[in-house]
């Protein structure tokens, strides 16, 4: 029983030797080590052997079976190992290769302009304030000295919710509201979109306004055009001229209309300034005495001056765009060059 032991350690181990598959080796451990299998045979026959020979035979043939179960463990390391430098063997990384481009979204180029816009403002101590888009009446014309029977409602071509209520048709009400809620001094811009109800190439029903509004004491127009002068000059370079042409808002008073230097034929005349030289950029002026009395501020006491600017307006002008649907139409290879 002790030779026809060695012999089934002997040749399990060889027949070890010749296996390379992880199911080959499966199926030659439950021949080696299963129910079937010699081993187990005699491990069966066992407490029917003679007393004296009982221990012998039981201690070396669990001991062979200890040795098989060991060296079937170690070869599936082996043949794990195998496959493992196999693969990497085939697998080559080439490191000149390049990677596959993954698209970078860039900020519309609207947010860029009210960014930089308000970022300008921001350095003279301007913070930015919002309104609702949604408005009353009462302040998007009346407190801002725009009566009901005004002419100046009618340039407005205001959306209406019902009587009362509009969709803003600028971004002035801001002014009241600040106004209302806080004492003077006050330096505020805000930004946001306003409606109209107009269509065309350079107009469309929704588009963006900043709106600025200074209030403390002894505010001049002098404080107006150095404020707005800088501002001009920080956005489109020092070196363009810019002009202050009189003008008429309800709100302002006395009030102005902002040209810069065309920037396409530098003052010369082209097809994009009509020939004048000049583009207009901004309307401001001196807040209404009205205004402040519409809000219960003394105009005595208090003086300011406010402005507001079309930002499409601005992008067209500045990128040399012809149509303000572009800015819409979310192209992602229009939107890419910004
Ligand atoms: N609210 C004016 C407009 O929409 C612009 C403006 C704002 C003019 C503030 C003067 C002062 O045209």
């Amino acid at each position: 029983m002790k030779k026809t032991l060695s012999q089934i350690q002997t040749k399990a181990l060889s027949d070890l030797e010749s296996v390379s598959s992880s199911s080959d080796l499966d199926q030659l451990k439950s021949q080696l080590l299963g129910k079937q299998s010699p081993i187990t045979a005699i491990l069966k026959e066992i407490p029917s052997l003679p007393l004296e020979k009982r221990a012998v035979i039981g201690r070396l043939a669990n001991t062979i079976k200890q040795k098989l179960t060991a060296a079937i463990q170690d070869k599936y390391a082996e043949i794990e190992e195998n496959q493992l430098s196999l693969q990497l063997g085939q697998t080559t990384t080439d490191t000149s290769l390049p990677h596959t481009a993954i698209p970078i979204g860039t900020l519309h180029p609207i947010t860029q302009i009210i960014t930089e816009v308000v970022s300008i403002f921001n350095r003279l101590g301007f913070s930015v304030k919002e309104g609702p888009d949604i408005e009353s009446n009462d302040y998007n014309f009346d407190k801002l000295n725009i009566p009901k029977d005004h002419p100046a409602r009618d340039m407005h071509d205001t959306f209406f919710i019902d009587t009362d209520t509009v969709l803003r048709t600028h971004t002035s009400p801001v002014q009241i509201r600040t106004l209302l809620a806080q004492d003077p001094p006050i330096r505020i811009l805000a930004p946001g979109k306003v409606y109209r109800c107009d269509a065309d190439a350079s107009h469309s029903p929704v588009f963006h306004q900043v709106e600025g509004l200074y209030v403390d004491t002894q505010v001049t127009f002098a404080d107006l055009k150095g404020t707005l002068t800088y501002f001009l000059h920080e956005l489109f370079g020092p070196s363009k001229k810019v002009r202050f042409r009189p003008s008429y808002f309800p709100f302002t008073e006395p009030s102005a209309e902002v040209d810069v230097e065309c920037m396409q034929c530098h003052g010369k005349g082209c097809g994009l300034c009509k020939q004048t030289g000049w583009l207009e950029i901004l309307g401001a002026g001196l807040v209404n005495r009205n205004v402040f009395r519409s809000v219960d501020i003394d105009p005595n006491q208090f003086t300011g001056f406010a402005f507001g600017m079309g930002i499409e307006r601005i992008a067209m002008l500045k990128y040399n765009i012809p149509d303000i649907k572009l800015f819409y139409d979310n192209n992602v290879q229009f939107l890419s060059q910004f």
